[in-house]
Order: C-alpha cells, then sequence, then structure tokens
C-alpha cells in the first residue's frame, strides 16, 4: 500500500485549497527553474527513467513520446496539448486533478513543454467540466500574476498556457480528433502517419499527453526518476490514480502505487466488494472499452498495465468497474455498446455500422431473442471491426463485447435457451391466468 510519504496528489480529495499559496505549501513550483537550468535532454531523460507511461490509456512510455519532437524548428513552432477530456464510462481522475490540484497541472504543462521546445500549451478540457476549466483558469490566470508562466517569467523562458473548453463529445478525447477540434473544426480523427510529433495542431509538431501523465512530472523531478521507478515493478512503475465505481461499499479515486492487488485497492479504499467477495461476478479493470474479467481470474490480480494485458483486458485509464451478482452483465455490455454507437464519428464504415449492429444484436441477446449461431458471427463481427478503423473507438468499442463473449457465453446461452422455451412470456402468463 502508498504510503503517504510517497504521494503526489496530497491534495485530491480537496480538503486545502487549490490556490497558489496552500498548492506551494504542499511543494508544487518549487526548484522548476533548477530543473529548467539542467536542460530539455535532462528532464526527458529523468522523465524515460522514472518509466512514466501515459496515463490517458494506452500506456505509451512519456519520455520517449517526449523525445519524437524535434530538437530544432525547422521554421514551426512546437506544441504541447493536454487531453483533459476525460470521457470514458469510469473514469473520474483528472477531474480531482483539475479541481483539486490544478498548480501540479500547470507546473507540469511548463515543464513538458520547455522539454519539447513547446512555448505554447492548450489544455483541452471536457465540454461538461464546467466548474474544473474555472478551477484550472484559476490557477493558470494565478501562475501569470506571480510571474511563474508567461512573458519575463521567473524561470527565464517564455510560455503561455491557454485553457480550451470543448463542446462535449467522447470522440474530441482522441488526440488527433482533439487537434481538429482546437483548430475549429468537427473533431474527427485523422488518419495516421503522419503522426502528431510531425504534423500536428496547425500541421506544426505537436504532443499530447493526459492530465495525469504532465501532473505527475513536476514530483518526478523534485523526488528523482528512481523514487517513481522504485514503485511497481519494471515497465510498470509509480503510483496510479484508481478510480474505483460499481458495486463496492465506498467508491472513491484513490492514488495507489501501480501493480496493487485488485483485493487490496478494494478492501483498503472501496470498503469491499458489496455482499462480500463471494458476491463478485466480473470487474472492468481499466475504463468502459477494455474487456471485463470474471470474479475468479481477478481477485489477486496486480493492477499493472502488463499483468492486465496478458489476461486480455487492460488498465486503460484505470478505472475500475466491480459487478456484483445482481449484475445483468449481457445488458451492462449492450448498454457499453450503445454508448460507442452513439460516440463513433461516423468516418469509417466498420464503427460507423459495426457498432450500431453490435448493440442491435446485443440488445436482443440480453432479451434471449437471439440464436446461439449469432455468438460467433457478433464475434467475428467485432474481429472486423477491431484494427480496420482510423482510430481506436473501434477497438474500444470491440473489446468489451470480445470480453463478454469470452467469459460469459454461459450466460448468454442460457437466455436464449430460456427465451426459445418460453419466447412470449407476457403471452404465456396471460393464458395461465
Ligand atoms: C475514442 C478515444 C477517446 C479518448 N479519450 C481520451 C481522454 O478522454 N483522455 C485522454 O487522456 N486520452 C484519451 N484518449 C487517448 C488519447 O488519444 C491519447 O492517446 C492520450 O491523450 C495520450 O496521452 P498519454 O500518452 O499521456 O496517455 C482517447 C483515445 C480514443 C481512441
Ligand atoms: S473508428 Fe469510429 S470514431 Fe474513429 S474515426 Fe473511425 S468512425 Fe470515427
Amino acid at each position: 500500500m502508498l504510503s503517504d510519504n510517497d504521494r503526489i496528489f496530497t491534495n485530491l480529495y480537496g480538503i486545502e485549497s487549490p490556490g497558489l499559496r496552500a498548492a506551494k505549501r504542499r511543494g508544487a513550483w518549487d526548484g522548476t527553474k533548477k530543473f529548467m537550468q539542467n536542460g530539455e535532454d535532462w528532464i526527458i531523460n529523468q522523465v524515460k527513467e522514472s518509466g512514466l507511461r501515459g496515463r490517458g490509456g494506452a500506456g505509451f512510455p512519456t519520455g520517449l513520446k517526449w523525445s519524437f519532437m524535434p530538437k530544432k524548428s525547422d521554421g514551426r513552432p512546437s506544441y504541447l496539448v493536454v487531453n483533459a477530456d476525460e470521457s470514458e464510462p469510469g473514469t473520474c481522475k483528472d477531474r480531482d486533478i483539475l479541481r483539486h490540484d490544478p498548480h501540479l497541472l500547470v507546473e507540469g504543462c511548463l515543464i513538458a513543454a520547455f522539454a519539447m521546445r513547446a512555448p505554447v500549451c492548450y489544455v483541452y478540457v471536457r465540454g461538461e467540466f464546467i466548474r474544473e476549466r474555472e478551477a484550472l483558469q484559476k490557477a493558470v490566470d494565478e501562475a501569470y500574476d506571480a510571474g511563474l508562466i508567461g512573458k519575463n517569467n521567473k524561470h527565464g523562458w517564455d510560455f503561455d498556457l491557454y485553457v480550451h473548453h470543448g463542446a462535449g463529445a467522447y470522440i474530441c478525447g482522441e488526440e488527433t480528433a482533439m487537434l481538429e477540434s482546437l483548430e475549429g473544426k468537427k473533431g474527427q480523427p485523422r488518419l495516421k502517419p503522419p503522426f502528431p510529433a510531425n504534423v500536428g495542431l496547425y500541421g506544426a509538431p505537436t504532443t499530447v499527453n493526459n492530465v495525469e501523465s504532465i501532473a505527475v512530472v513536476p514530483t518526478i523531478l523534485r523526488r528523482g526518476a528512481n523514487w517513481f521507478s522504485a514503485l511497481g515493478r519494471p515497465n510498470n512503475t509509480g503510483t496510479k490514480l484508481f478510480c474505483i465505481s460499481g458495486h463496492v461499499n465506498t467508491p472513491c479515486n484513490v492514488e495507489e502505487e501501480m501493480g496493487i492487488p485488485f483485493r487490496d485497492l478494494i478492501e483498503k479504499h472501496a470498503g469491499g466488494v458489496r455482499g462480500g467477495w463471494n458476491n463478485l461476478m466480473a470487474v472492468i479493470p481499466g475504463g468502459s472499452s477494455v474487456p471485463c474479467l470474471p470474479a475468479d481470474t481477478c481477485k489477486d490480480m496486480p493492477m499493472d498495465f502488463d499483468t492486465l494485458r496478458d489476461l486480455k483486458s487492460g488498465l486503460g485509464t484505470a478505472a475500475v468497474i466491480v459487478m456484483d451478482k445482481s449484475t445483468d452483465i449481457v445488458r451492462a455490455i449492450a448498454r457499453l455498446a450503445y454508448f460507442y454507437k452513439h460516440e463513433s464519428c461516423g468516418q469509417c464504415t466498420p464503427c460507423r455500422e459495426g457498432t450500431g449492429w453490435m448493440w442491435r444484436v446485443l440488445d436482443r441477446m440480453a432479451r434471449g431473442e437471439a440464436e446461439k449461431r449469432e455468438i460467433d458471427m457478433l464475434l467475428d463481427v467485432s474481429y472486423q471491426i477491431e484494427g480496420h478503423t482510423i482510430c481506436a473507438l473501434g477497438d474500444a468499442a470491440a473489446w468489451p463485447v470480445q470480453g463478454l463473449i469470452r467469459h460469459f457465453r454461459h450466460e448468454i446461452e442460457r437466455r436464449i435457451d430460456e427465451y426459445a422455451a418460453n419466447p412470449k412470456p407476457d403471452e404465456a402468463m396471460v393464458a395461465a391466468e
């Protein structure tokens, strides 16, 4: 279990003020100038050595990503874009950073942008996050007023930070859709390559990072890459914000050590599973887009990127959705399928048509109104969507369906049998009366 000493987000629950004075008392903006004087490459190397992997879902190594940015400008500026769109169902961690610890993010933006030689940063905040946007803007204003960022600031490197308010679409969280949206266009993902590090915002080199990925960087530099990399295990290092929701006694957000066993996470922070561990049915361990895992697989699993990938699921955004035995698992996954159908931007045929098709089939399956051969057909369609689209929304829609069939095929079949035995339950009841 993570000791209080090792917490990065010491005001996660908003017990203290998010303002500059209180943030400084908690350690923010301490030593920032010194880190910058060590140079761009030193910062990138520290982030690489820390083992930090992106906290936005894919877990791409952050330092490596930063090193793709040009060291010398060809005349175009470079940009940092921070992804505060946080729309993955179950995920609500960046929101608490914006509300309660925004100075860690503002400081992280300055340091990350400096390391990538990007004099401008945009933070793209989810449309529905009104109070969060206000809290972040307040912190940005404070940082400007105190000469921490802006022209001729105390750190000796001119830097501007703009807070951009999104209009509320899940797809704008995909990094290239976000760039389109920032440019004032419809938020639709771009084909890659070219990757944003070559052609990003306004056609210039750009890096997009998640809020948590950026906000942990100042503390990594203050405490040292070795401190961060000593937490967790190799390739899965550091602390992580987990969002625990669903059928637990006390749902919460909590910062824990990467790799904490699932059972410890739930027992120590979420008051245990509702009705006890024998009442656990399944878990979605990393936000709605990762496949669910059945109870017997997940009780003692370490919550990290590699373990969950090996179990054919994923850490994703670390949004842990716990489902007890009262859950209608087929209907729950059908509901997620509806979400992806609704959020598909419509550019690619497999995603546009396939998400709606999967939802309609799952909706019937939830009632048992299907044939058993359709289960394999559904699986096959999910594989035809996965990997065949412009962006990963197609994968995100396919994976929950695959997880359901992998682990709960028997439940779908049971419903189909039940319905076949009694196809019109209402009429049967009337007849019986
Ligand atoms: C449909 C879709 C939605 C996404 N939504 C978010 C989001 O809300 N926040 C986020 O940080 N990343 C989101 N991502 C991932 C981003 O594209 C990108 O990988 C991430 O912001 C990179 O940051 P990181 O390297 O710090 O993790 C989404 C990806 C897809 C395909
Ligand atoms: S996969 Fe879906 S959301 Fe992504 S670009 Fe294609 S249609 Fe749009």
